[in-house]
């Protein structure tokens, strides 16, 4: 079963071809594009060891200017490694070369390996093969890449959008539970803030989607695929303000991680708290009704997920008015409306944010 969606961008539209077994065509699925004539593999070394024989392969020949292999997780994001990487990429550019980016990994490779083809002579094509659920659901699609700098998580980047993107769910087998469940947490948000049908999807193939069932798993990426690609499509560089809605329980997630300084929870759990805490908000601000509240916190909880964290509201706050979001006294967040439609609001008092953090956990208490 293959799945093909178009993500309709004005002068880059681009296909995510979704399927199994994807990874062994990938070589004739992104050749026909004919982007260049020597690909440069970007990959993290869990993946590339992980899946050898596959790469030897797919890019074991004399037309593969060379393999990358760059360290698991955030790290590969970072400075040094971006710089090394872009030698490496500039020793595989020879003369009578046409060289391109192929990105084979989770989200972390996937914006390494997007933002130097984007910097690299201004710009050099990269096609994307991500490996993890978060990757094939949210980080592949819509053109952000971004590296780290001096401490900050994706400072410096840019809008750079791949040729194709290439998913193969056989990845996802191999997958620890911890990283299976950042993608799921993503999933769920698009369940809550565009598609309703999908969120009773989810609801109902709890199982099949925990034990990985192919079937299951290639519609929980293709729908969440079609999502993200929707809002990128109207949105591409974020400035109607429509891409906004894909922070839903985000701005809480990240003073979340922020407080707990990224090691003690994971970004997905983050967001599944956070995603809780947004739709108890706006139970209170009267947006949405408390059966909705229930509905979120039952399908968080189904996948387990978590729906709170210890934490000290004073700290929690004195985070949350750092971020970007907050001016003058009010704050923008993403509120719920009902179960598949969400709305902007840009004018919620700090003051109730300050109460409901406060409230949050004993409200949680309830159904936990
Ligand atoms: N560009 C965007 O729009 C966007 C959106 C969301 C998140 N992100 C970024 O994505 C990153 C997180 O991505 P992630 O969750 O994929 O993490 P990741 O890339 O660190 O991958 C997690 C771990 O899984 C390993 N791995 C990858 N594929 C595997 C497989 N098939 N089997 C076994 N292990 C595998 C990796 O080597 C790594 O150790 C963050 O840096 C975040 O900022 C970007
Ligand atoms: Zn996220």
């Amino acid at each position: 079963m293959t799945k093909n969606i178009k993500v309709k961008i004005k002068e880059n539209s681009y296909e995510v071809v979704i399927g199994a077994n994807n990874f062994l065509k990938s070589r004739k699925l992104f050749e026909s594009l004919k982007t260049g004539n020597y690909p440069v593999v970007i990959t993290s070394s869990k993946v590339y060891q992980l899946y050898k024989l596959q790469f030897l392969k797919i890019f074991g020949d004399k037309n593969t200017a060379g393999i990358i292999v760059v360290p698991n997780g955030e790290s590969a994001k970072s400075k040094e490694v971006f710089l090394r990487t872009l030698n490496r990429i500039m020793g595989f550019d020879k003369v009578s070369r046409t060289i391109y980016i192929v990105a084979v990994g989770g989200g972390t490779v996937g914006d390494l390996a997007g933002f130097a083809a984007s910097v690299y002579k201004r710009g050099i094509p990269v096609i994307q093969v991500p490996t993890t659920l978060l990757a094939q659901v949210d980080s592949s699609i819509g053109g952000k890449t971004a590296i780290d700098f001096n401490g900050v998580k994706n400072i410096v980047g840019t809008f750079y959008q791949p040729k194709r993107v290439i998913t193969d769910i056989e990845f996802l087998r191999t997958l620890t539970d911890d990283d299976f469940n950042q993608g799921i947490a993503e999933a769920i948000k698009y369940g809550i803030i565009m598609d309703k049908d999908f969120f009773n999807f989810l609801k109902v193939n709890k199982l099949k989607i925990l034990s990985r069932e192919p079937k299951a798993l290639t519609n929980l990426v293709a729908v969440s695929a079609k999502c993200k690609a929707m809002v990128v499509s109207r949105d591409e560089t974020e400035k109607s303000g429509l891409r906004t809605i894909l922070n839903f329980g985000h701005t809480f997630a990240h003073a979340l991680e922020g407080i707990t300084s990224f090691k003690k929870i994971t970004h997905g759990e983050a967001v599944a708290i956070g995603m809780a805490y947004a739709a108890y908000l706006s139970y209170i601000m009267g947006k949405t009704s408390e059966n909705e509240v229930k509905a979120v916190i039952t399908l968080i909880q189904a996948y387990n997920l978590p729906v709170t964290a210890k934490y000290e509201p004073k700290q929690l706050f004195k985070k949350l008015v750092y971020d970007k979001k907050f001016s003058g006294g009010t704050v923008r967040m993403v509120l719920l409306s009902k179960i598949g439609r969400v709305e902007v609001v840009s004018d919620i008092s700090l003051d109730l944010v300050r109460q409901t953090l406060k409230k949050f956990p004993g409200y949680i208490d309830k159904y936990v």
